[in-house]
């Protein structure tokens, strides 16, 4: 190949190159030298002179290109790095902390609160299967009060729980031996539930759910709701009043819905009622399910959302907010 060839390919790839260097390991470029040997010693002398000329001017329009690409913003983005990798700080130090989602800060608050009462605390599934999503919850195939949850389903048939009673019977099964040694069964199960329904400032795809179960051989509703009232005394720091209505769920009987009264430092009137949870006497089907003798053991059980808990406490407005990821909102709680 022509030297001047050479000269315009490799000044034109060097100019628009993120490294430019690279230039002088191209196969036109070490052609030149192999060149050499082909030729008649007679055309050498010039030949090398020229090479080393074109080497010169090479190297000196790769060091113009360095210049330009460190004194300009194109450079690789590593989106990972907490820092910012274009900036013109030498130093690695993060141009920005971030912080704890603001649901999890609260559902920390919860467990936090229900482990001091003696509860254990264990995450719930984020896939499950028929059985856990109602079988084992005392829902009869077919019955209408499945459609109620709006449930996801895979091609494969398991569930993306719509709440996190899923984890009833697995509590159960696995806390039925220390029962039967004269122990109880006290604990909380927490995490992301789904449903499929439209989004709007009450009501998400995606939320989290707090479930707790208790189970011993004499527990009752009296039980229930002095543990209920005591932990939404504890989360809101005040005390509180409550009421219960009844409400049909498979698995209790009798069921309840369990009420707080807006507190006044929560811009709450007087009588203004707000439904935190669903709750009751744990069904007899539900502990057999699980391998308790329903005649010998008597259990009660809840289930309740964690945005709204967090929601009344903090006034926020918009359910969407949670799941936004709008930084705006976020900040505010870091
Ligand atoms: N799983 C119910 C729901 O998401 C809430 C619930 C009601 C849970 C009653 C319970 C319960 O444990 O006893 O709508």
């Amino acid at each position: 190949m022509q030297i001047e060839t050479v000269r315009q390919t490799l000044l034109a790839l060097i100019a628009n190159s993120d490294s430019p260097k690279d230039a002088l390991k191209t196969p036109e470029y070490r052609g030149l030298y192999a060149a050499i040997s082909q030729l008649d010693p007679s055309e050498r002398a010039a030949y090398g002179k020229a090479v080393n000329d074109l080497k010169n001017e090479l190297e000196q329009a790769i060091e113009t290109r360095e210049n330009t690409l460190e004194s300009s913003d194109i450079r690789p983005i590593d989106v990972t790095a907490p820092w910012d990798v274009n900036g013109t700080s030498i130093g690695l130090l993060p141009t920005e902390f971030g912080s704890q989602h603001p649901l999890m800060t609260e559902l920390e608050t919860v467990i936090d609160i229900f482990t001091r009462m003696g509860f254990d605390a264990i995450e719930s599934r984020q896939i499950d299967d028929d059985f856990h999503m109602f079988g084992s919850l005392n829902f009869p195939e077919n019955h209408p009060a499945r459609d109620g949850y709006d449930t996801f389903r895979t091609e494969e048939g398991f569930i993306p729980p719509a709440h996190t009673s899923t984890m009833q019977n697995r509590i159960l099964a696995a806390g039925k031996e220390k029962l039967e040694a004269g122990g109880h069964i006290a604990a909380i199960s927490y995490g992301r539930v789904f449903r499929n329904e439209d989004v709007d400032a009450t009501h998400e795809h995606t939320f989290y759910q707090v479930e707790g179960v208790y189970v011993s051989d004499n527990a009752t509703l009296g039980e229930m709701l002095g543990t209920l009232q005591s932990f939404f005394e504890t989360y809101y720091g005040q005390k509180l009043n409550i009421k219960t209505q009844p409400a049909y769920f498979p698995f209790v009987e009798p069921g309840l819905e369990f009420a707080i009264e807006k507190p006044a430092a929560l811009n709450g009137k007087p009588g203004e009622w707000l439904e935190m949870l669903g709750c009751g006497m744990i069904h007899p089907n539900v502990l057999a399910a699980a391998g308790i003798d329903p005649t010998k053991y008597q259990g009660f059980a809840w289930g309740g959302g964690v945005e709204r808990l967090v929601m009344l406490k903090y006034g926020i407005e918009d359910l969407r907010h949670f799941e936004s990821a709008k930084l705006q909102f976020l900040r505010k709680f870091a």
